[in-house]
């Protein structure tokens, strides 16, 4: 079996989890790259050899330069700081901007023709200044977050409805924020649309729950952010992209005209193969969720702003 290549950039919490996903399916090498010396050799070696165990025949490595990472099908950039209690993730902004700047500037020279997939928050202006930075075309730099915005969604709805999470079909569109969209007239539950099964008190209380989503981990947590669900989403963008499966999924894109948006990141659903993002795919919206989409890019095009002025 040829393998593919994945690098993940950051080998803390997410990177180092979303490095296991991926190692332990046995489909992929993977470097795992950290500026903490030791940290990312540890964690690989560690991995390395539970390979036995779990039949991996994978390899991967641990490394504080990029030299290892030449390659590359697609980088998965985590590093940066996490939240803490009392933060919101555009509390982050500058300090993960100038760490974004110097990691894509490096992977990029070893992997020109990679996709980019930042995770670092605040995602969408993450995704934004990685575009800029790579130079690279839109279609090969795409943002995790929606996924796991949605699979909150899901995972709430589900345990209310007391079915399976899989029979759940919902979409949470927007910037990763307090500004995400959960699209409530497109979710369905084994067909049927979710009005129809539950009140809209209920289902407004669980829309707060997942644009809350993730502070609720953190106050949980207390010294960092969510990183199970947030490693699973990645894996499953990266599973679309080196096995070309052109699954439609919310993820981070560059929109330009689609939703009446125009230059700026958002999630919106895209299909995602081995050329990244293969296709955004507008849905119809209310007037109401479109608006709320609008609101939700206009809080993106804010941070990107800041960004602009800080360092064009
Ligand atoms: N190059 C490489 N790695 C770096 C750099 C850099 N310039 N700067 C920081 N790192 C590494 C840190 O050493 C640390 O190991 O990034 C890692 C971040 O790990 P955690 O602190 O555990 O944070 P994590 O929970 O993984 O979140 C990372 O993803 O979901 C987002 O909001 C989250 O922005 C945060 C990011």
């Amino acid at each position: 079996m040829v393998r593919s290549k994945v690098t993940v950039v950051g080998a803390g919490n997410v990177g180092a989890t979303a490095a296991q996903r991926i190692f332990d399916k046995g489909y992929a090498d993977v470097v795992l790259v950290d500026i903490v010396d030791g940290l990312p050799q540890g964690k690989a070696l560690d991995m390395l050899e539970s390979g036995p165990v779990l039949g991996s025949d994978a390899k991967i490595i641990g490394t504080n330069s990029y030299e290892e990472t030449a390659g590359s099908d697609v980088v998965v950039i985590t590093s940066g700081i996490a939240r803490k209690p009392g933060m919101s993730r555009d509390d982050l902004l500058l300090t993960n901007m100038k760490i974004i700047t110097s990691v894509v500037e490096e992977v990029v020279k070893q992997s020109p023709n990679t996709v980019l997939l930042p995770v670092t928050n605040p995602l969408d202006a993450m995704a934004q200044r990685t575009h800029q930075v790579s130079g690279f075309p839109k279609n090969r730099v795409v943002g995790m977050a929606g996924i796991l915005d949605t699979a909150r969604f899901r995972s709430f709805l589900a345990e209310e409805l007391s079915v399976s999470v899989e029979v759940i079909d919902a979409w949470v569109l927007g910037g990763h924020g307090d500004t995400m969209v959960p699209v409530t007239g497109n979710t369905t539950v084994g067909g049927q649309p979710i009005a129809q099964l539950i009140s809209d008190e209920r289902l407004t209380s669980i829309v707060e729950r997942t644009q809350n989503g993730g502070a609720e981990i953190v106050n949980l947590l207390k010294t960092g952010s969510a990183y199970y669900a947030p490693s699973a989403a990645i894996v499953q963008m990266v599973e679309s992209i080196i096995f070309d499966k052109k699954q439609i999924l919310p993820c981070t894109a560059l929109l330009e005209g689609e939703y009446n948006i125009s230059g700026l990141f958002v999630g919106v659903p895209v299909k995602l193969g081995s050329r990244g993002v293969e296709e955004v795919i507008e849905f119809a919206l209310t007037e109401k969720e479109a608006a709320a989409l609008k609101r939700s890019a206009d809080a993106v095009e804010e941070l990107v702003e800041v960004m602009k002025k800080a360092n064009p």
